[in-house]
């Protein structure tokens, strides 16, 4: 019998969303309208002029080659400048910035590219699916804290740190699927562990340009100006609604950005020529796009929080993130998986149960505010009249 498969793949664990989807499309095939707040998926169309600009890059043939995988030099110029104009961090182009497939890629070479056979990582619990498995793919030994909240996760990986030694610590603020916010105080705190314990810091910052409460999220890297300890992952994915066109960044420690750098100059040529230049325009140009884009999430979550707080779910409070996150109420003895299939048979809504993203999950469901105002009141609705069936 042959075997063309290792035992790192066929050992990932199931995708836990695998049912839910399963569901939803069998749901669909019988004709039935499900609204899917489950997959985070930005429904926001990108600006007009960065797809106006990738429109006229790519009738210029000579960007039709193969392009640079470590992003071309205006690309990774445009990160540099953002990062001085809006956080007063200085970046080199060449030796603090790399241009990644999304901020998923990055994550995953980036720890390819830094740690060793066996290494110890810290992953928050629950977490973004991706954080569970890029460690896993790297060879690592995840080493799962529970985040539910900032500080008991400091607490937490105090403890871990003077029993382990610990070469990686993966964050992620603001927080999927949680949406919680951290501030500056809490990465100086992070910080100087680092430099006692001899880590790295990852921020996976994808939702460093969603946001509404006036206060925009902060930037790991102004707690570690001189880049001793921190890397950054940057993306256009959500802030500018740009998620299918893959254009992220790593940013940061120059030994570890140019491992990663070095290893995907063996894997990769780089995003497609023209998505650069246009995405060089989003960078230097839009920097007010985000804030339309974060209104818009700001209107369907209040929406989406106060049904659910009608219901008697308690909410996560947050202003950043296009999800809503809460605690299933007691009345209910469903797990969150089962609470999810049941939101789904009864009243036609697709969402994410909390344990999907890590044991710590158990017993909250996740809400992606990616459908417009109108489907959401519908959704909302639907499951206020199903919700004693729900239950
Ligand atoms: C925390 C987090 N990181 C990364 C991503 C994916 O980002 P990208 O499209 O840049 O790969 C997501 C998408 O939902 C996310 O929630």
């Amino acid at each position: 019998m042959s075997n063309f498969t290792n035992n790192l793949v066929n050992n990932f664990p199931e995708y836990l969303f695998n049912e839910i989807n399963t569901q939803k499309l069998e749901a669909r095939k019988k004709g039935r309208d499900v609204i899917d707040l489950g997959y985070g998926n930005p429904d926001i169309p990108t600006h007009s002029k960065v797809v106006d600009k990738l429109v006229e890059a790519a009738q210029n043939k000579r960007n039709h080659k193969y392009s640079v995988s470590k992003g071309i030099h205006g690309l990774r110029n445009a990160m540099k400048e953002k990062y001085k104009r809006i956080y007063d961090v200085d970046l080199h182009q060449d030796h603090n910035i790399v241009n990644t497939i999304g901020s998923k890629e990055g994550l995953t070479h980036l720890l390819m590219s830094i740690l060793d056979k066996g290494d110890n990582i810290v992953v928050p619990d629950p977490s973004y699916p991706i954080h569970h498995f890029a460690p896993l793919i790297a060879g690592g030994t995840p080493i799962k804290i529970k985040c539910l909240d900032p500080e008991n996760f400091l607490l937490d990986l105090t403890k871990v740190l003077r029993t382990k030694v610990i070469k990686v610590v993966l964050i992620s603020f603001p927080h999927n699927p949680t949406t919680i916010e951290v501030n500056q105080d809490f990465y100086d705190r992070l910080v100087l562990l680092a430099q006692k314990y001899n880590f790295l810091i990852i921020n996976d910052f994808a939702y460093s340009d969603v946001f509404f409460g006036g206060k925009k999220p902060p930037s790991l890297l102004c707690s570690d100006k001189e880049l001793t300890n921190s890397v950054e992952l940057y993306s256009l994915t959500k802030g500018y609604s740009m998620a299918g066109w893959r254009v992220g960044f790593a940013l940061g420690n120059k030994e570890a950005i140019q491992a990663l750098t070095k290893l995907k100059s063996y894997i990769d040529y780089g995003t497609f020529q023209p998505i650069q230049i246009a995405s060089t325009i989003a960078i230097n140009e839009l920097d007010e796009y985000p804030f339309e884009v974060s209104e818009i999430y700001k209107e369907r979550r209040l929406l989406v929080s106060e049904s659910l707080e009608s219901l008697g779910f308690d909410v996560y409070k947050s202003n950043s993130t296009m999800f809503v996150w809460a605690k299933i109420p007691e009345e209910s003895s469903k797990t969150s998986m089962e609470f999810s299939l049941s939101v789904l048979e009864k009243s036609n809504v697709a969402i994410s149960p909390g344990v999907g993203f890590g044991i710590e999950g158990e017993g909250f469901i996740r809400i992606a505010l990616v459908e417009n105002k109108q489907r959401i009141r519908q959704a909302m609705k639907n499951m206020q009249i199903f919700f004693d069936d729900i239950i």
